[in-house]
């Protein structure tokens, strides 16, 4: 069964709190980004498991494998469940991730990476002297990823269903990740998303976690708005 996680993508601990209240039992997994990291640092981490809530930290490490190895295991005794890598640090890195995340057992948070961010197009894989396209460039950095331990990506629900027939393979049986953020129920405003799918196509073409931010924070009713992605996920994982 898929499961929504939340943006917090609020500017401050007194934010987290009033949406943490707001949404009450109808959200139980936040994914927490830079912006507030930033702001906040780890106490804001704890503030929302203190609440009894699942945490996905948002971070998209990218440096030497030593330092996020050594970054990983901060993440990990702030005891969250998903956390984000850039699969283009290189194989070292991913591995040194997925290393440091298995210390930490069965609590051990599951290492995405992010295969090209969405915000990038061809023009910019040009000026990297990347001479494949697009598709296939995220393809072969999910692939890398896997390949050295990640347990899942990041990626737009528009490529979600190939990323699953190339990734799940490759996986050899281990289960493999799939967030994808740039849902939009049907009839909500699409704002600065360009590639959105609604909840129920996301689920059918095989995402594993919905990120979805402003059609719930933004809602008139933010719980009503979460109970119908909800509903709308089960519906289509029948
Ligand atoms: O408000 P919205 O539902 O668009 O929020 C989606 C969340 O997912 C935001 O935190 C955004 O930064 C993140 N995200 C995204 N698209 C990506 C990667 C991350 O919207 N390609």
């Amino acid at each position: 069964m898929a499961e929504l996680i939340v943006a917090l993508d609020v500017p401050s601990r007194a934010e987290v709190a009033a949406t943490l209240r707001r949404l009450g039992d109808a959200v139980d997994f936040y994914k927490i980004g830079l912006e507030l990291f930033s702001a906040e640092g780890p106490d804001v981490v704890r503030l929302v498991k203190d609440a009894g809530k699942r945490v996905f930290l948002d971070l998209k490490l990218h440096d030497i494998p030593r330092t996020v190895e050594r970054a990983v295991h901060s993440i990990g005794r702030l005891g969250v469940e998903l956390a984000t890598i850039h699969a283009s640090g290189g194989r070292a890195m991913i591995r040194a991730a997925a290393d440091a995340a298995a210390t930490f057992g069965a609590s051990a948070p599951k290492i995405l990476a992010v295969t090209c961010l969405t915000s990038l197009d061809q023009g910019d894989l040009d000026d990297f002297g990347v001479a494949r396209a697009m598709p296939d460039q995220v393809e072969a950095l999910g692939l890398l990823a896997v390949a050295n331990g990640a347990d899942g990506i990041v990626c737009s629900p528009k490529e979600v269903a190939a990323m699953n027939r190339a990734l799940i393979p490759a996986a050899q049986g281990r289960p493999v990740v799939f967030v994808t953020p740039g849902v939009r129920p049907a009839g909500a405003s699409v704002g600065d998303q360009k590639r959105v799918a609604t909840p129920a196509g996301a689920v059918r073409d095989g995402a594993t976690h919905l990120v979805v931010g402003r059609p719930i924070l933004e809602a008139s009713d933010p719980v009503a708005a979460a109970m119908a992605i909800r509903a709308e996920m089960s519906a289509a994982a029948q």
